[in-house]
């Protein structure tokens, strides 16, 4: 309950064939509702529009997973009338009540989790694993912005101001006011539902303008708030395409706040946008950007040569790669190089690859702009580098891509400077480890980082200098936990904004001061 200290849930073990069946039968389930019309959320009202995203499964590019209405700036602008005109009740709504919807749809989430997963499997191509850790880390980011919400509305419990005589003095963290949020397709569940619900409980209201590729699980987290009742007009529904929607809310004069996890370039622009001032603008837009990695292993002589090799496969292939966490560099100490070589090769090519919803370990990538940009990649690759896994198109009725190694690559290379997201991984030969942390660190982004040795003194010295915010030591570098990992990166991975962490609703308020003459 609210009441006990936030927990990770829990991950379902689908080894146990009791919980392998329930995600069959989600899935089951999840089919047969397949290719429904789904609608625009502004305030109460449901639109249906002509023009439609049309939503498929990239394991199975032939099944629809749904047709979603799609905003033109028209009814772009009705949305930000309506959260405009719901923020001023929104905002007096009190914390606890507010905290008190998230709590609710965390609790209906982990009621019919499987559910939620099945439609990841079909719409983002998750096996069951990575998309039931996407479902565990949505229900954890309401359970723990919730509590947030709670500490920080507890008056002087975040920063007790210094006693004056004669004065009651008071911090009191208010909302901002209507927010643009526009999460990712790689966590299409929990980062969606991490950015609406921490700004939707700090107490503003939200125009949610899902990723293109993945909308029909975002509209289920939609449903979900209307089901426990959130007020109309709190989070609004406007899909829509990047150019025409997200460009007109990013620079209207009433966005108050961006909220965006995306790519660099898309991230760049919004920052530019955001920056400019409308007629009629009376602030500054603040902007929360999580963008890109290029994450990386540093194994030296001391490791454990196979845990370090089983956490640089997992962390350049779990979902194919695609996430701003996904280690898709690692760099080996030279007298163990060609050992760890040979041992993440021959993990590589064991990894089988097919339908999601059949649970193999790889399935395919996104879209086509995807697939084509990464077998482009790979292409290139094959002349910065020595192939030693994967290398081209892998079988399927989708966008199916090997799971491709290759070794020998210069730290200066394309395909150890650029973001592939996708399944490619580059390894590099340094003389000792501390050329390898060099070559670690020679990257525009600095996201995520692991580091595996046994001896203390340079774990301590690695601890210092490979420059990323989240740095792991002797463990792969995805899979951060709300609470426990709070995730955002240096540089050109965005604003750091920490995911999961004390400091993220602090993004979605404004602190007033007032001071009373006792
Ligand atoms: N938080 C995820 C991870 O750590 C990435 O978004 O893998």
């Amino acid at each position: 309950t609210q009441n006990e200290a936030f927990r990770n849930e829990p991950f379902v073990n689908f080894a146990l064939e009791e919980n392998k069946r329930a995600m069959e039968a989600a899935i089951a389930k999840v089919k047969a509702g397949l290719g429904r019309d789904y609608p625009l959320h502004i305030g109460a009202e449901k639109i249906v529009t002509e023009a439609k995203i049309k939503s498929i499964n990239p394991g199975n590019v032939d099944e629809v997973i749904g047709y979603v209405s799609k905003a033109d700036q028209t009814l772009a602008e009705q949305a930000m009338q309506t959260a405009l005109a719901t923020f001023e009740t929104w905002k007096k709504v009190p914390a606890a009540e507010r905290a008190e919807y998230l709590f609710k749809a965390a609790a209906i989430m982990r009621e019919r989790k499987h559910e939620f997963s099945a439609m990841m499997v079909l719409e983002a191509g998750k096996n069951y694993a990575e998309a039931d850790a996407d479902t565990a880390e949505a229900i954890d980011f309401m359970e723990f912005y919730a509590r947030e919400m709670l500490r920080l509305a507890a008056t002087n419990e975040r920063q007790p101001l210094t006693p004056v005589a004669g004065e009651d003095n008071k911090l009191t963290y208010i909302p901002l006011g209507v927010g643009i949020v526009i999460p990712p397709w790689n966590f299409p569940l929990a980062i969606c539902v991490g950015m609406s619900t921490a700004a939707i409980v700090s107490g503003n209201t939200v125009l949610l303008k899902p990723a293109s590729t993945t909308p029909v699980i975002a509209h289920m987290f939609v449903e979900l708030m209307e089901e426990v009742g959130l007020p109309a007009g709190v989070l609004n529904f406007v899909p829509g395409s990047g150019a025409e929607v997200g460009d007109y809310l990013t620079t209207h004069p009433k966005t108050r706040f961006i909220s965006f996890t995306g790519s660099k370039e898309i991230g760049l622009r919004i920052s530019r946008l955001a920056a400019d001032t409308a007629p009629g603008q009376i602030w500054i837009k603040r902007l929360v950007a999580e963008m890109g990695g290029k994450d990386g292993i540093v194994v030296d002589e001391t490791a454990d040569l196979d845990a370090a090799a089983q956490a640089i496969v997992a962390s350049a292939f779990g979902f194919q790669g695609q996430k701003c966490s996904a280690g898709s560099r690692a760099f080996i100490v030279e007298s163990v190089y060609d050992e760890v070589v040979e041992k993440v090769a021959e993990l590589t090519k064991k990894i089988p690859s097919g339908l999601p919803e059949q649970n193999y370990a790889a399935g395919p990538v996104i879209d086509q702009g995807s697939y084509d940009k990464i077998l482009g990649y790979i292409e290139i690759g094959k002349s910065e580098g020595r192939l030693i896994a994967g290398g081209g198109k892998a079988e399927g009725n989708g966008y199916y891509i090997q799971p491709t190694v290759f070794a020998d690559v210069d730290g200066k290379a394309r395909i150890m400077q650029e973001e592939i997201f996708g399944p490619v991984l580059a390894l590099g030969k340094a003389k000792d480890w501390r050329e390898a942390i060099d070559l670690y660190n020679d990257t525009e982004f600095g996201l995520t980082g692991a580091f595996f040795s046994k001896d203390e003194s340079r774990i301590e010295e690695a601890l210092q200098t490979m420059h990323c915010g989240n740095l792991y030591i002797n463990r792969k570098c995805t899979g951060a936990l709300v609470g426990a990992h709070p995730f955002g990166g240096f540089n050109m991975s965005g604003t750091d904004s920490k995911a999961g962490g004390y400091d993220y609703l602090l993004l979605f308020t404004q602190a007033k001061m007032t001071s009373r003459k006792l």
